[in-house]
């Protein structure tokens, strides 16, 4: 697939050549990709369909070399208000375990992206679009974001592994107690409780998502990478293991020109000018 245009949507009219999707948008600038869940008449509830138009959109944008950092957010008043519930009103079971499968490998991308990934959760963020966000490398929340996992209360759980990646950000205990009760949670509290990092007036999220990717992406881009995947690995690991992979790692970046350069621009009191080798 052709690299998306710089500054361009994903639009039949701007760029014939790139796909067409019906369930989101994206924008690059700047280095930036903006991929927007939109089918905002359903809060941008992820059917099939949708999951199927993010793993695409998504392995477009890894192999980009045009794109360094991703923002996800939803069109309208929801970031996802969950899984498509009259889709799944229709499904059997064995259609239903190639669903969450489906969701699963979708968010596994955005969770094992070269790319940082964050989530500007700018509404209702329920089920599939809490377990999308939290995929994500973390979560900047509007003031008038809603978190919840509210599963329970359509007699289900989680599909798109909520009941993994809940527990992981804010500890079993609070993890099951959400679970348990479907309850939702607001801004204030998803920060208090960690699930987000940051809550932003609604005017300004996308804004502060776009900044705080640019502090980011002014960092070696190796050095990037190789602490996504060893928050990630490790976290997975024994500590003694993970030491391992850190300490290898470590080793490695020694060998790279960004290292070279980025101790040099300390020393030199100036901004180091990384190429990403
Ligand atoms: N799946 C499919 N459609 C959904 C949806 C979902 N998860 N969430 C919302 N929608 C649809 C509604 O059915 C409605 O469609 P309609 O206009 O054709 O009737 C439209 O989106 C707008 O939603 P509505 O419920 O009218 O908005 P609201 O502001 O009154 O309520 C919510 C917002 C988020 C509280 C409510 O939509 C809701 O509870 N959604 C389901 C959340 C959920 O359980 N998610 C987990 C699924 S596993």
């Amino acid at each position: 697939m052709p690299p998306m245009e710089q500054g361009s949507a994903m639009t039949a009219e701007e760029a014939p050549s790139t796909p067409v999707f019906d369930t989101l948008h994206v924008e690059i600038e700047d280095g930036v990709a903006v991929l927007t869940l939109d089918r905002p008449d359903k809060l941008n509830a992820l059917s099939a369909e949708a999951l199927e138009e993010l793993h695409a959109v998504l392995d477009i944008l890894e192999e980009d070399p045009d794109v360094g950092g991703l923002i996800v957010t939803g069109a309208g008043k929801a970031f996802v208000a969950g899984a498509d519930i009259e889709w799944m009103s229709e499904i059997d079971p064995l259609t239903a375990a190639d669903f969450s499968r489906m969701g699963q490998a979708a968010f596994f991308k955005l969770e094992e992206s070269r790319m940082p990934v964050i989530a500007a959760v700018n509404g209702y963020c329920l089920g599939g679009g809490c377990e999308l966000a939290m995929a994500c490398d973390f979560i900047l929340a509007s003031e008038k974001a809603v978190f919840g996992q509210p599963e329970a209360k359509l007699g289900l759980v989680p599909g798109f592994m909520g009941s993994q990646r809940l527990p992981r950000l804010v500890g079993t205990a609070r993890a099951k107690e959400l679970l348990l009760s479907g309850r939702t949670v607001d801004a204030q509290e998803a920060l208090r409780i960690g699930l987000a990092v940051e809550v932003v007036a609604p005017d300004a999220l996308l804004e502060r998502a776009k900044e705080k990717m640019k502090e980011i992406l002014g960092n070696g881009p190796i050095a990037l990478e190789t602490v996504k995947r060893l928050v990630n690995q490790g976290y997975e690991l024994d500590k003694r293991t993970a030491g391992s992979m850190e300490a290898e790692s470590f080793g490695l970046l020694f060998s790279t020109d960004d290292h070279a350069e980025g101790i040099a621009a300390f020393l030199d009191k100036r901004k180091a000018e990384f190429t990403g080798e």
